[in-house]
């Protein structure tokens, strides 16, 4: 197991990014920068041994300063929206930038997606690490209190990618932090996903209204085409003339895993892709997983090697709280107050069939 760190090239603000190759076993290797602490590449070997990098995402930084859809990035310090760009938070009330229509997206303008983060490289006895802590100062993107985070990535020689995020605040905040990986069995460049199998373990989800903004309702999934619970082609009800489907342009929902938010450990997802055997398996401390196809995706992000990624190139399974929590009473909460810990862990498993 080694850990190997080389430039990145020059940020948008003239700092050099650094970008970290963790080697947990021949064939299971990452790359991970510093900048954004986005996962660049995450290799992985298909049912005859063959590795293909499986991950979107681009050649250097310049690629990931730019506009992008946060492939690969540490999400922060809001994934996924918040209605309008407000919330009340004891009494007071908050704006953040309107980045997505009305509402704010990721983190706002300039998310933890863009911020330079310190690396420090781990080695345990069964895997590889990169741990990567960041502050937030108090206002930032308009949020309250300087938040303190790290997240550390693990490569173990088990093929898993464990993902640990941790944050304390000195104000109260809201906090939801999580990877936002685009992966393509197949390979990044290897065309949509449609084929592959999805099961998601989860009986219910968040549908949405016209911007995206959770309407309130646990939907239960039976019956309708958000129903994973055994495996299916994620391309078999795409195109479904369904109301949710429809605003979405696609699977852009968040699936309940558990509602009481509990922080025990549980499988959110199994995809399988027939063609090569590859197989992932994703376990949340999370109570939510927003299943995200790509659907924006239109071939304007050319990626590594010359890849163009274009519509459904690449599937999303961030691990998250509920979207808008900040503004939903009934969701589980996303608020972090001083003296307390924001805890969370993500695993990706890569099994062949
Ligand atoms: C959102 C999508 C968005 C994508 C890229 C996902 O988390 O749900 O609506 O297009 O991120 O920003």
């Amino acid at each position: 197991m080694t850990i190997h760190k080389r430039p990145f090239g020059t940020t948008p603000e003239g700092a050099v990014a650094d970008l970290y190759l963790l080697a947990a076993a021949s064939d299971f290797k990452a790359a991970i920068t510093n900048y954004g602490g986005i996962l660049v590449s995450l290799w992985a070997p298909d049912r005859n041994g063959k590795t293909a990098d499986i991950v979107l995402g681009f050649d250097d930084v310049s690629g990931y300063a730019a506009k992008h859809p946060y492939f690969g990035a540490i999400v922060g310090r809001y994934g996924n929206r918040i209605a309008g760009g407000q919330f009340t938070l004891d009494g007071k009330m908050y704006s953040l930038a309107q980045n997505d229509g009305p509402n704010h997206l990721h983190g706002g303008v300039r998310g933890f997606d863009k911020a330079l983060w310190t690396a420090e490289p781990l080695i345990r006895d069964d895997a590889v690490g990169l741990k990567l802590t960041h502050t937030s100062p108090n206002g930032d993107e308009g949020y309250p209190g300087n938040l303190s985070c790290t997240v550390t990535y693990w490569l173990t020689n088990t093929k898993t990618l464990e993902i640990e995020y941790t944050a304390v605040t000195d104000a109260p905040t809201p906090v939801n932090l999580t990877n936002h990986s685009y992966f393509n069995l197949k390979g990044h460049n290897g065309g949509d996903i449609l084929t592959h199998e999805l099961t998601l373990f989860a009986d219910r989800f968040t549908p949405v209204d016209e911007t995206l903004i959770p309407t309130g309702e646990l939907r239960p999934v039976e019956g309708t085409p958000f129903d994973f619970r055994t495996a299916a082609a994620i391309g078999a009800r795409i195109n479904t003339e369904e109301e949710q489907l429809v605003r979405g342009k696609g699977y852009d929902h968040n699936f309940v895993l558990d509602a009481d938010a509990k922080g025990r450990f549980v499988q959110a997802a199994r995809v399988r892709e027939p063609q090569t055997g590859r197989v992932l398996e994703v376990y949340t401390t999370e109570p939510g997983v927003q299943f995200y196809c790509g659907n924006f995706l239109d071939g304007s992000n050319v990626g590594k090697g010359g890849a163009v990624y274009n519509h459904r190139n690449g599937f999303c399974l961030e691990t998250q709280h509920f979207p808008d929590s900040p503004n939903q009473a009934t969701f589980p909460s996303t608020v972090l107050r001083p003296g307390q810990m924001h805890h969370t862990q993500t695993h990706f498993r890569f099994l062949t069939d």
